[in-house]
């Protein structure tokens, strides 16, 4: 690579650090360019120095671009093809936050890699996931990309998803590179207004929101993705702080650093780079290897260089980066690599990849309320189907751009076809199909309201006057507030956005061949005023119960507690925690003990149970949360089945970031807690010796 570098011109090696959309090569491809980064300036010389592409849309289009490329570019250089797979390519998957509820590491380590597969086949190298924001923000759109709200869990389905992504090689077809993203803490954007401002100390973040991050780079993530906000006020695009310091050096990552989309001329937008140049100059400097869908790169840095301002060798090394990049992908030996519409037909929404479609989805649906065991149905129930999304076919949430979404099987459908649908008046039991649109949550879908939509409560409350008891699926891409409705619903299923099998997953739980299984990655709020609310808070001074009369931290007009817990699903299983203990109360040093619960399934239906381990700090150096996830085990119950499930207990868990952020332990007591939900544990009690002066 570095002889290849010799023979390039400054231009040239500008030209690989900008990432363009395809149509710019091929003048009659679909032009899906938008704002400001419609016209790039760039000569038909420059496009065909460009680096990488943005998107492409089939094997033949894939094929036809880097043929043309080829042909024009001097030295002959592969472009890299990069996209936006995020839960699925063709058959898609449950979003991401619907994933998380199925605490499946290896159910999302597979979907990665049934993506990463599909994908490849057109001619995709490179995908800009997993999303490692985590959130406790409703009413931002793209928390239906994360994984919520929790460090541990985005930390352990980043890796995961990661791992399946990249497989044992990048080399390898049917593997995709993952470029994490957004670094860093775009969760957090203010009031949960896409694209706002973020405000957090570098404590609050390496305690809590850089875990899903650090979960992809532990997996090896080849790439990452810095994020439209600011942190702390200066955006992650040209923020040298947060790329050199604290992703590079405290973090570890060696990985190509890309920018989002036209964020380096955003941040002139932000108010701090006067220019085009000064934008380039300020990215550059602060570590930004690719530049997506702008060119101030190779229109304003080129002088910079033959001046001598900036050193060559600075700009050497990063195109060094970018050419052993392809070389890592095998590009340069094929730079068609697993572009095939043989292959493409044969594998994308293969039977074997929508049969696992079907398990994930199934594996991703939360019961949240089952009065009187309404659910499951029989077949010998008659149903009365209403509800906006009853007929609808596209339940596969945003950022599926490639899923089909005509083809999808309906609700209705399956109902009908299976002579189960009758009138309201001869029905003995209501169904009701409701929640949100597909095209209501992901980039900039944020919402004021997220109470449960005001239309459909009226007509599930004249459906009430039938006295028949009423089933509620929520499809929605963020928690929604159901406060005004569970009053008039018997059960409720909540269904996010499911993918290509969303339909059959939702027949199959409401008739018990699947016995859902799925805990609640998000808490849902009772009230959109208590946003944010999240299990791991600190107890502050004033908890409510404490001593001061009215003087605590509480509302005069509701409660504190939300209407659904983190970690809360229900089953038609019906499950007792009945006991804990532990093999030593004493843990010194680097010792680990075993902490056994014993569970048992008390009815007759076979299930999972999602056993979750929480641990409370009570005296550390730093306010510590009052709960926070450290593990959790999904263990197959037969019917009546008892077991006893063991969680390894060492020091790793109890470690912390203190003010000055030494990441330490302490000697001291550790409330362990395991359960079936955040707010539903058994506890023990422990003494950790041996910690940090
Ligand atoms: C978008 C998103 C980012 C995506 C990129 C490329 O604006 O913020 O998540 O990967 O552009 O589509």
């Amino acid at each position: 690579m570095k002889n290849l570098l010799k023979e390039m011109t400054i231009e040239e090696k500008l030209g690989q650090l900008i990432q363009i959309p395809p149509f710019f090569y091929i003048k009659d491809l679909k032009d899906e360019l938008y704002g400001p980064a419609v016209e790039l300036g760039l000569s038909k010389e420059q496009i065909f120095m460009t680096g990488s592409v943005l998107g492409i849309g089939s094997p033949e289009e894939m094929i036809e671009v880097q043929k043309t490329y080829l042909e024009n570019n001097r030295h002959k250089i592969p472009l890299v093809f990069m996209a936006d797979i995020i839960h699925g390519y063709e058959t898609i998957f449950p979003i991401p936050l619907a994933l998380a509820g199925s605490f499946n590491k290896d159910l999302v380590k597979k979907v990665a890699e049934i993506s990463a597969k599909e994908a490849q086949t057109s001619g995709i190298h490179v995908t800009y996931s997993p999303m490692g924001d985590i959130s406790r923000e409703p009413r931002w759109g793209r928390i239906m990309e994360s994984f919520g709200e929790d460090p541990h869990l985005n930390y352990i389905l980043n890796y995961q998803m990661v791992k399946g992504y990249q497989g044992s090689s990048i080399k390898d077809e049917g593997s995709l590179a993952a470029s994490f993203k957004h670094f860093a803490a775009y969760g957090l954007s203010e009031a949960g207004r896409d694209y706002n401002t973020v405000d957090l100390s570098e404590y609050s973040f390496k305690q809590y929101f850089a875990q899903g991050y650090l979960g992809a780079i532990d997996a090896g993530a080849k790439m990452a993705m810095t994020s439209f906000n600011t942190f702390e006020g200066i955006p992650a695009t040209m923020n040298e702080k947060l790329i050199q310091k604290i992703l590079k050096k405290d973090f570890g990552f060696e990985g190509l650093i890309i920018s989002d989309y036209n964020g380096v001329r955003e941040t002139i937008t932000h108010g701090i780079s006067e220019n085009d140049k000064e934008a380039a100059l300020n990215s550059f400097k602060a570590g930004l290897d690719i530049e997506m869908v702008s060119a101030t790169y190779m229109k304003e840095l080129k002088e910079e260089f033959e001046s001598g301002r900036l050193p060559i060798e600075l700009l050497d090394e990063r195109v060094l980066k970018v050419l052993k990049f392809k070389e890592e992908l095998g590009l340069f030996d094929n730079p068609y690599k697993g572009a095939s519409r043989i292959k493409h037909d044969q594998i994308v929404l293969s039977s074997k990849n929508l049969e696992f479609a079907l398990k994930a989805a199934n594996e991703s649906i939360v019961l949240l309320q089952n009065n009187n065991n309404i659910l499951p149905l029989s077949k010998e129930q008659k149903i009365f189907l209403a509800g906006p999304n009853a007929n609808e076919t596209d339940l596969n949430g945003a950022w599926s751009w490639h899923g089909s979404r005509t083809n999808n099987e309906t609700l209705y459908n399956i109902l009908n076809n299976n002579d189960l649908l009758t009138s309201v008046e001869k029905c003995d039991v209501i169904v009701y199909f409701g929640g949100e649109k597909s095209n209501e949550s992901g980039e900039a879908k944020s919402k004021t309201n997220i109470n449960f939509n005001e239309s459909q409560l009226n007509e599930i409350i004249e459906l009430k006057k039938y006295n028949k008891p009423i089933i509620l699926i929520n499809s929605s891409g963020r928690p929604i507030i159901l406060t005004n409705v569970i009053k008039h619903t018997d059960s409720i299923l909540q269904t996010w956005f499911l993918g290509t099998k969303s339909a059959e997953a939702i027949y199959q739980t409401l008739y018990g061949i699947n016995n859902p299984s799925a805990k609640l990655p998000v808490t849902f709020p009772q009230k959109i005023g208590q946003i944010p609310i999240y299990y791991n808070h600190l107890p502050t001074g004033r908890p409510k119960g404490s001593l001061y009369n009215e003087y605590v931290s509480y509302y005069i007009d509701s409660s504190n507690e939300p209407l659904f817990n983190f970690g809360f699903g229900l089953s038609y299983s019906n499950f007792k925690y009945l006991s804990l203990s532990i093999s030593k109360d004493i843990i010194k040093g680097d010792e680990e003990v075993i902490l056994t619960v014993n569970v048992k399934n008390e009815s007759n239906r076979a299930g999972y149970e999602i056993d979750q381990l929480y641990i409370y700090d009570p005296f550390a150096k730093i306010s510590r949360p009052v709960k926070e996830l450290k593990d959790f085990r999904k263990v197959w119950f037969e019917e009546n089945e008892e077991k006893k499930i063991s969680f390894k207990i060492n020091k790793e868990m109890f470690k912390y970031y203190d003010q000055n952020l030494n990441y330490r332990v302490d000697d001291g007591q550790i409330i362990l807690y395991v359960g079936t939900s955040s707010n539903k544990t058994l506890e023990q009690k422990i003494i950790f010796v041996g910690g940090d002066k």
